[in-house]
């Protein structure tokens, strides 16, 4: 089966993309750097061609409110209307546990504005909505400073490794379309704020994490249960501590750039993420 896996040299994309391909199917991996951009059609009418099912893991290269709401619309709306025209007999799209609840933030109002353009497609759809990543956490903290220390609330979530998450998508991916939304989460809840300051300890991150209960994320105030997933939700095996002793968790080497300028892998990965 032809899948078409729209940001598919992401964190996300490139391990759904390899574990496609591992069971058998031609998963082709869709990103501006090779030649597919979503919010400019380019390449997109030639990959869809003879393409079963089409996975949206991609991600607005940018966090400011207008422009991830411009990068979610535009590229969602031209995705459909080339899969309508390639015949495509499912799309599957990456989302986040709690969405919905989750208006007061841009990034959010963005997902919500993607998953309604899919629901109101003709196209038939699965939208898997995912808890927090492993490896997002210290992004997390990076996008929570306020006055050089990391303000988080001290409220649940369910946070999975992203190699879970891929795996999730997968299953979904080659299955029927189920015409709504299935939930994927860790095997175990965390405090934020607890959870945050242990994975900076296991880098070595100094950063002070401080409860604070008017803390936002993304922009939106959560309360107890806001990120928690429902019942049905289906669990990843990786616990956290089993995690931490992955490479994925280890403390990121620095790398010469080709212009001896020094780029630490895990900060570029941080700036990128929004969710
Ligand atoms: N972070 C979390 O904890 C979390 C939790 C649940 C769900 N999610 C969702 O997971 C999804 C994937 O996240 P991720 O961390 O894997 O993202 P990522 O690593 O930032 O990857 C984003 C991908 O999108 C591609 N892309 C960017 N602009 C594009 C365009 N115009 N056309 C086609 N492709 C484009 C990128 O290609 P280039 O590298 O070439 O730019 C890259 O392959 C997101 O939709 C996010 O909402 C995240």
């Amino acid at each position: 089966m032809k899948i078409v896996v729209i940001g598919g040299t992401g964190l996300i994309g490139s391990k759904l993309v390899s574990k496609l391909r591992e069971h058998g199917h031609e998963a082709v991996a869709a990103a501006p750097n090779t030649g597919v951009n979503t919010l400019t059609g380019e390449g997109l009418a030639e990959v869809l061609k003879s393409a079963s099912v089409v996975v949206d893991v991609s991600n607005s290269p940018s966090w400011d409110d207008a422009a991830v709401l411009k990068f979610f619309e535009t590229s969602t709306s031209n995705l459909l209307t080339y899969e309508a025209a390639a015949r495509v007999r499912h799309h599957v799209a990456l989302s986040v546990v709690g969405t919905d609840r989750l208006s007061e933030s841009g990034y959010f109002r963005a997902k919500i504005a993607q998953e309604k353009l899919i629901k109101e497609s003709s196209i038939p759809y699965s939208i898997v909505h995912a808890t927090q990543f492993f490896e997002f956490l210290k992004g997390l903290a990076d996008i929570s400073m306020v006055d050089g220390k990391v303000h988080l609330p001290h409220v649940l979530f369910q946070p999975m490794a992203a190699d879970d998450v891929a795996s999730g998508v997968a299953r979904i991916a080659v299955g029927p379309p189920i015409n709504g939304i299935v939930e994927i989460a860790g095997p175990e809840q965390f405090r934020v704020d607890e959870l945050v300051r242990r994975r900076l300890a296991s880098l070595r991150d100094p950063r002070d994490v401080i409860a604070d209960p008017n803390a936002l994320y993304s922009g939106a105030k959560l309360s107890e249960g806001t990120l928690l997933p429902g019942d049905n939700a289906r669990l990843g095996e990786t616990r956290f501590e089993t995690w931490l002793t992955q490479p994925a968790a280890q403390i990121p080497s620095v790398q010469p750039q080709p212009t001896g300028i020094a780029m630490v892998t895990e900060e570029k990965e941080s700036r990128k993420k929004a969710s």
